[in-house]
């Protein structure tokens, strides 16, 4: 019997069969299949194509795909080990350029060996699998207190909009920016929520609309340009979203779109939040200006969706996946140790050092 979404993990290991697990999300919402990747190549392919993808899950998806690549690795020394390790994690590091959790991920995977330099390779490849598990599970703790700590921003009945997909299927559980509705709804808050469709790839539609009403929330799917409207005429409390990267200064890359939301949002006083693992900070870029900015393919615009092209052929396509959101438009940076205010060079400084 086909699971229901929420039902399925999103991303983990199965360890008996030394494989990635992950739904894949370009077919969302119309099927709901599972892959199981084994190679490094395909698990690669899966982060670049969209299959898995979100700041956390594609953190999750290298920590376990690093170590499904050095697994049977036969080396004769530790060092031949490392440098092994140090060719697979290179190799997943191409895969997206946004999303700080997939480097920080690897950063730590990488942190295991680097410390177990001395101990037999069989040993440190059990403490990389642990590794990728605690990754995988953190992020489900994670997220729920990122949750619990933005529920004191809401009130039942609230309106709430979010743009792209920082849902449970772009983390493990929860999500970032929907972990407040889905707790809220486990209390019986009946928001209202307003899912932006997101342009190009439709991550709203497909995904968190997708999910958001498989687990009964009242859920309205809006087109990108319709956000200005619903905040004039009152219907949005606050709006919620995620991040793939928040620099020192507390600039914030997401998702194509989000800095509009985010400028009508000031126009109109909506607050405008946005959810952040402590693993998405990252202290070591002064700027937004500093963030890499992923360009896709033309095709995402002109013919992805329809049979029918969408544009006239050999038309000039302007395709940047995400953009940089100020930290002038944002009300607070909700975290998992909590809700971050400006000015953010100070308070996110303080957070980094916890
Ligand atoms: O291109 P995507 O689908 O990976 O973009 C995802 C987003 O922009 C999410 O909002 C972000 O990664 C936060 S996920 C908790």
């Amino acid at each position: 019997m086909a699971k229901t979404i929420l039902e399925c993990d999103t991303v983990s290991l199965d360890e008996e069969n030394s494989a990635l697990v992950i739904v894949d999300q370009t077919q969302l919402p119309g099927r709901i299949k599972q892959l199981c990747l084994t190679e490094i190549e395909e698990i690669w392919e899966a982060i670049y194509l969209l299959k898995v993808r979100g700041a956390p899950a594609i953190g999750v998806t290298a920590a376990i795909g690093v170590y499904l690549a050095v697994k049977n690795i036969e080396a004769v020394n530790m060092a031949v080990f490392y440098k092994r390790f140090q060719k697979a994690k290179a190799y997943l590091a191409t895969s997206r350029p946004t999303a700080v959790n997939l480097f920080w991920a690897l950063d730590r995977m990488e942190g295991v060996v680097v410390k177990h330099m001395d101990c037999e390779i069989n040993t440190v490849k059990e403490l990389l699998r642990q590794e990728a598990v605690n990754i995988r599970n953190e992020d489900i703790e994670v997220c729920r207190r990122i949750g619990e700590n933005a529920l004191e921003l809401v009130k039942p009945g609230y309106g709430l909009l979010t743009h792209c997909n920082a849902g449970r299927l772009a983390a493990v559980k929860y999500g970032t920016a929907t972990a407040p509705m889905y707790l809220g709804h486990e209390k019986g808050y009946k928001f209202r929520i307003y899912v932006d469709e997101t342009r190009p790839l439709l991550q709203g539609a497909r995904l968190t609309a997708f999910e958001l009403q498989e687990a009964g929330m009242d859920v309205t799917l809006i087109c990108d340009n319709m956000s200005g409207t619903i905040m004039q005429k009152d219907m949005v409390d606050a709006v919620f979203v995620g991040c793939d990267r928040v620099a020192a200064n507390g600039d914030t890359a997401n998702k194509i779109g989000t800095s509009v939301v985010a400028a009508v949002a000031k126009h109109y006083g909506v607050p405008f939040y946005v959810c952040a693992p402590t693993s998405t900070i990252d202290m070591s870029l002064a700027a937004g200006s500093e963030i890499p900015i992923e360009e896709r393919s033309p095709e995402e615009i002109t013919e992805m969706w329809y049979e029918q092209r969408m544009a006239p052929k050999g038309v000039k396509v302007y395709n940047p996946c995400f953009d940089v959101t100020s930290h002038e438009l944002i009300t607070g940076i909700v975290t998992e140790y909590g809700i971050m205010r400006a000015p953010y060079e100070e308070s996110l400084k303080k957070l980094k050092n916890i």
